[in-house]
């Protein structure tokens, strides 16, 4: 009797939870419908309000955009805009799935002609770029043509955390100071667009125009697949071709990524593409029909996490070509979550096979320098291979304390294949353009440091934007270093450490660090022991990247702190150092 009951209560109970569960998504389905007569829809945006999905509809057309925003509860945390400029006079639907009919974000989107925000956010970065507002990740599609450095980058317009992957655009012409311009590549029926590379058909082998610019990016939708987009007008339009997808999923999830070249030696295209946790190599004679040619990467690297954003460069190395694979890697960086290595060695047209190293080999040991890759169709007489990475980190980005916008890409740096001693290493070390962006400089007398020595105001009117240069001499010092600090009793310290072997920056006290578990803690590197380091220390607001020995060693990292760091303190556990030729340069 008993049982029969339960059976009864639990089949009833099985029955009302079916019904609720068939009632709630209709319940909390909204709609609003608006006469557009302004620019823009301006939409309330709370961070800590779940994703939901949007679909847009024109004229009660098919849904033409569908958005997944983070539509604000209670209160906006800032607004984000759909252009709507071109539907002045006519009627836009916008169906909003899990939200309430009178829901407080619906109900408070209103009309504009203007869209506003605080650009001036105080961890706003000043000579590194940063999206105009919203999210940013990895740079894409970074091309030269005509004068212009091309930057696209992975961005969301609805909102600083990830989603609704466009390609941002922006141009530069000293890849110092950037223009923004609008969206380059939206999603499509195919999905997201993921991150990829940009060429410059010269000779017109896709039939899409000479010269005309070839974005080759992931559609990231029910699967990962290749596509490419073009453009004949310097970028500012592209185009997407019809025969896309140009590489199908082959059943595999992490299938991105895609950077490609001009090989002369085998006349063809060639595609590194980020396939699980191997590279694979596709050649092609017109960017449109791929044939696989090797794969690499098994038993050799980092494989703690899945490889992304794959690029495979020639160097020069005493006076011969080596051949630089680079993989970001998330996570399993050397430090926790992501960060990029490299291998050196040789590629024939076909495969890529690795000179005997210590791998994994790191281009950057701090925790805030992912998804980089170089710049393509750099002029012959320059040659340079100039690579910029994102200054964040999948442990904690999405969680960063800014608002408006989110995340910024490390300064352009050069890429050259150096000797730090003890094997060959690919150094990154800032484009000579960095220097012009130098204004007052001061030369600091040389200290030697016992214990410690603190230059107590490295700049007047510190706006948290200085370069500082210097020799650091060990000496007999077993610990030794330096610290920037401000009066708040924060700081970030940079460690070398002659005893272990090992150079180090701490964060854990350099302001704000607790609003995400992973980010106080700090980044190891191994240092190769010498006489002398040379240091270059870039800080701009919430960002340090320090080069050591013309960056055979460099260390990105991001902090926060509460007030401008215009302190420099020197410092030896033991036996002391000399600091030697020390610049400071306020930068512009
Ligand atoms: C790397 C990455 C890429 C992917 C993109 C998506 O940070 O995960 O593999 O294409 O971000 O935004």
């Amino acid at each position: 009797m008993k049982t029969t009951t339960n059976l009864l209560i639990l089949f009833l109970s099985l029955l009302m939870s079916a019904c609720s569960q068939n009632k709630t998504p209709d319940a909390q389905k909204a709609s609003a419908v608006f006469s557009i007569n302004s620019n823009y829809l301006l939409l309330p945006i709370e961070d800590n309000a779940p994703e939901i999905r949007m679909q847009v509809k024109y004229n009660d057309e098919q849904p033409v955009e569908v958005i997944n925003l983070r539509l604000a509860h209670v209160k906006a945390d800032y607004w984000v805009k759909l252009d709507v400029a071109n539907y002045k006079g006519s009627k836009i639907t916008i169906d909003f799935e899990n939200t309430e009919k009178n829901s407080w974000g619906v109900k408070n989107i209103k009309q504009s002609d203007k869209f506003e925000f605080d650009y001036n956010e105080t961890y706003r970065p000043q000579f590194h770029f940063s999206p105009e507002y919203g999210w940013m990740n990895d740079p894409n599609g970074m091309v030269y043509l005509d004068g212009e450095y091309h930057l696209f980058y992975q961005y969301n317009p609805y909102g600083t955390k990830w989603q609704n992957m466009h390609w941002g655009h922006a141009v530069s012409t000293d890849l110092n100071s950037w223009t923004y311009l609008p969206t380059a590549i939206a999603p499509d029926s195919l999905g997201a667009i993921f991150s990829g590379s940009a060429v410059i058909d010269v000779n017109n082998t896709a039939g899409f125009g000479k010269n005309a610019m070839v974005a080759i990016y992931t559609s990231a939708g029910r699967v990962q697949s290749q596509s490419i987009a073009y453009s004949t007008d310097k970028g500012r339009t592209f185009t997407k071709y019809e025969g896309n997808p140009v590489i199908p999923n082959p059943g595999i999830p992490d299938f991105r990524d895609p950077k490609v070249f001009w090989h002369n030696e085998s006349n063809q295209w060639i595609m590194s593409l980020a396939t699980k946790q191997t590279i694979t190599f596709y050649g092609s004679a017109n960017l449109k029909s791929w044939t696989r040619l090797s794969e690499f990467g098994d038993g050799i690297g980092s494989h703690g996490g899945v490889w992304e954003c794959p690029d495979l460069i020639p160097l020069t190395y005493n006076g011969k070509t080596k051949w630089v694979l680079i993989v970001s890697i998330n996570p399993g960086g050397p430090n926790g979550g992501s960060a990029t290595q490299y291998f050196i060695g040789d590629f024939d047209g076909k495969t890529f096979r690795a000179d005997a190293l210590p791998y994994p080999l790191w281009m950057d040991y701090g925790r805030d320098n992912y998804a980089g890759v170089t710049w393509s169709n750099i002029p012959e007489n320059d040659g340079r291979k100039i690579f910029m990475g994102w200054m964040s980190n999948w442990d904690y980005a999405n969680n960063v304390p800014t608002k408006n916008c989110r995340s910024a890409m490390t300064v352009a740096r050069e890429l050259k294949i150096a000797n730090n001693g003890k094997h060959l290493v690919v150094s990154n070390y800032p484009v000579s353009e960095t220097k012009t962006l130098r204004a007052l400089e001061s030369a600091i007398k040389d200290v030697v440091v016992e214990k410690e020595v603190v230059i107590s105001n490295l700049l007047d009117k510190n706006k948290g934007t200085y370069e500082i240069e210097m020799t650091l001499k060990p000496q007999n010092a077993g610990i030794f270093g330096f610290m920037l600090q401000n009066s708040k009793n924060e700081e970030l310290e940079f460690r070398f450490d002659m005893t272990t072997g090992f150079f180090s920056i701490h964060r854990h006290k350099s302001g704000l660090v607790d609003f995400e578990g992973r980010f106080a803690a700090g980044m190891n590197a191994p240092l190769v022991k010498k006489d002398a380091y040379k240091v270059r220390l870039l800080v701009d607001k919430a960002s340090a990247e320090i080069f050591i020995n013309e960056g055979e060693l460099a260390l990105t990292t991001i902090f926060f702190p509460t007030e401008v760091m215009n302190k420099l303190k020197f410092y030896t556990n033991e036996g002391k150092f000399s600091a030697e030729h020390i610049k400071i340069y306020q930068i512009k």
